[in-house]
């Protein structure tokens, strides 16, 4: 598949090691780029994927070891000297300017000290055209969703014009048919001489993509090899250092729809501008109900509706009822005292306070809740509290008190949860849940959500990934341009109906 295989490698990392704290998150890794190849990273949340391209590009300096670009040793204190050396890195985390335009953002780091803004709508609608992204450059970021805030950054990248770009878990949040012009792009960039790194949780895509691939576990390499002469299986293998069940996506054994009890949320008729137009569906307690469907069906804005993060048509917007009694919530505190909880999919944007502690974040979850407010618990009680939900999800992190920031991207998705999860809500929406989860954790995110319905609450989990909707759900609605367009008993739901429902 490689067309330089043989080139020798101009990025080098030899013997690299990074301390935070006085314990090393990289140990000893080796890892080397070469011009025309794209090389995945792989490896559990935590392994230090993130961590090892930061010192890449710059971000981070690395405490031991050695950088070479070229033969020669190289010290990068900021990632704007990575950047004139021809590295750039697409974070994980959106690292965009929200009050900046598109055009202003792609050309960030590289400004002229007068642009005209005409011609830098003009240069980056030509550029985004060009990679087929359909983002208007004039609009601000903040008003873009996650999707097309991923392809901004890439845009930004590829108008770097790098030797080598590294892009950190880019699909988490493309569509299909993005995904597809996505690898289009790598391909693109690789056949023009440049060197990727890619890291992705989708072993798939990574195996697809990729020429060679190293797995970094609890910050140490442990192996690079040629894509071709690897299987999933074998990946895995490497990721976790033992044999892991093969379905980690089994269906369980779930509810049939006979068993079911009380009726406690019905959605009537909910719209909202173009985006939700006359959804309706039911919830029942004890259920999970998984709502599969494209990005852009509407699915994240009828839970945000729901749970009073955003409004619906004041004049038929439909009807939301809790228990037979019409709700319409405000805000989402009003929504979290009635016991519903929505768990977003965009951690940075809703999901917690990046400088507080893991603790702080998940009591403040408690906070939120009207028993909580009443009870202000002491520090120790704060920190059971807290300390239940580490262990129940199993954030891997220093400790309670270390600072969100300090986590790996999929231990603070395991954040977002448990917080909300604290406040031991009656009514939960997930909202792709194990998005930037490891394979191996997946299945604890699962069982965590298996174990809400059991106990008697009504769950529903929105997921572009289908084998996570087969694998969680009891019942799966389909949505399709603003409606639900199918529901399937998770009995007779297949991957290949869903995705006809989700499409025609
Ligand atoms: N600024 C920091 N201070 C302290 N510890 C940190 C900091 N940044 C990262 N770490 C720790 O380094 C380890 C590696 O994190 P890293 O973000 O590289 O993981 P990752 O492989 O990218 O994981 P994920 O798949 O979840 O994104 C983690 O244990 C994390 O908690
Ligand atoms: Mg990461």
């Amino acid at each position: 598949m490689s067309t330089r295989q043989d080139a020798a490698p101009f990025l080098r990392i030899e013997q690299g090691t990074k301390a935070y704290a006085g314990v090393n998150v990289l140990q000893d890794v080796d890892f080397d780029l070469r011009a025309g190849e794209v090389h995945a990273l792989v490896g559990e949340n935590g392994a230090g994927k993130s961590t090892l391209c930061k010192a890449i590009a710059g971000a981070i300096e690395l405490s031991g070891g050695r950088y070479l670009v070229d033969g020669r040793p190289v010290r990068f204190a900021r990632p704007g000297e990575a950047l004139k050396a021809g590295i750039s890195m697409v974070y994980q985390e959106t690292s965009l300017v929200p009050t900046m335009t598109v055009a202003q953002n792609i050309e960030l780091g590289h400004e002229k000290l007068i642009t005209r803004f005409r011609s830098l709508n003009i240069k980056a609608q030509q550029l985004l055209q060009s990679l087929r992204f359909h983002v208007d450059p004039a609009v601000l970021v903040s008003a873009l969703g996650t999707a097309q805030r991923q392809m901004v950054e890439i845009a930004r990248a590829a108008h770097h014009k790098a030797r080598a770009i590294i892009f950190d878990e880019p699909t988490a949040s493309l569509t299909p048919e993005e995904k597809l012009n996505f690898f289009q792009l790598i391909r693109d960039l690789r056949g023009q001489g440049l060197g990727i790194i890619f890291i992705s949780h989708a072993l798939e895509e990574a195996l697809e993509l990729a020429d060679r691939v190293t797995v970094l576990r609890d910050g140490r390499h442990v192996v690079t090899a040629a894509a071709a002469e690897l299987t999933r299986e074998q990946l895995v293998r490497h990721m976790v250092g033992r044999e892991v069940e093969k379905t980690h996506y089994a269906r369980g054994v779930h509810h049939a729809a006979g068993t079911r009890r009380e009726k406690v949320l019905s959605v009537e008729n909910l719209t909202m501008g173009n985006t939700v137009k006359n959804m309706s569906f039911t919830l029942y307690a004890g259920e999970v109900v998984g709502i599969a469907g494209l990005i852009g069906s509407g699915r994240t804005e009828a839970a945000k509706i729901v749970a009073g993060a955003l409004k619906r048509n004041l004049i038929r917007g439909g009807s939301v009822f809790l228990r037979g009694r019409a709700v319409r919530y405000r805000v989402p505190k009003q929504a979290i005292n009635d016991g519903i909880a929505y768990i977003t999919e965009d951690r940075k944007l809703n999901g917690f306070f990046e400088t507080m502690t893991v603790e702080e974040n998940i009591y403040l979850g408690h906070l939120a809740t009207r028993r909580g407010f009443r009870f202000l618990v002491s520090a120790r009680d704060r920190r059971g509290v807290a300390g239940r939900f580490i262990e129940r999800l199993q954030v891997r992190a220093a400790s309670a008190r270390a600072k969100i920031v300090e986590l790996s991207g999929g231990n603070q998705q395991k954040v977002v949860v448990a917080k909300s999860l604290v406040q031991e809500p009656e009514v939960i929406f997930f909202d792709e849940p194990t998005r930037g989860v490891d394979v191996g954790a997946i299945p604890e995110i699962h069982q965590a959500i298996r174990r809400l319905a059991a106990e008697g609450k009504t769950v529903c989990v929105i997921s572009s990934y289908l084998p996570e909707v087969l694998a969680v759900a009891d019942r799966i609605l389909v949505a399709r341009q603003g409606r639900i367009a199918e529901e399937f008993s998770a009995q007779d739901a297949t991957e290949d109906k869903i995705m006809f429902a989700a499409i025609h």
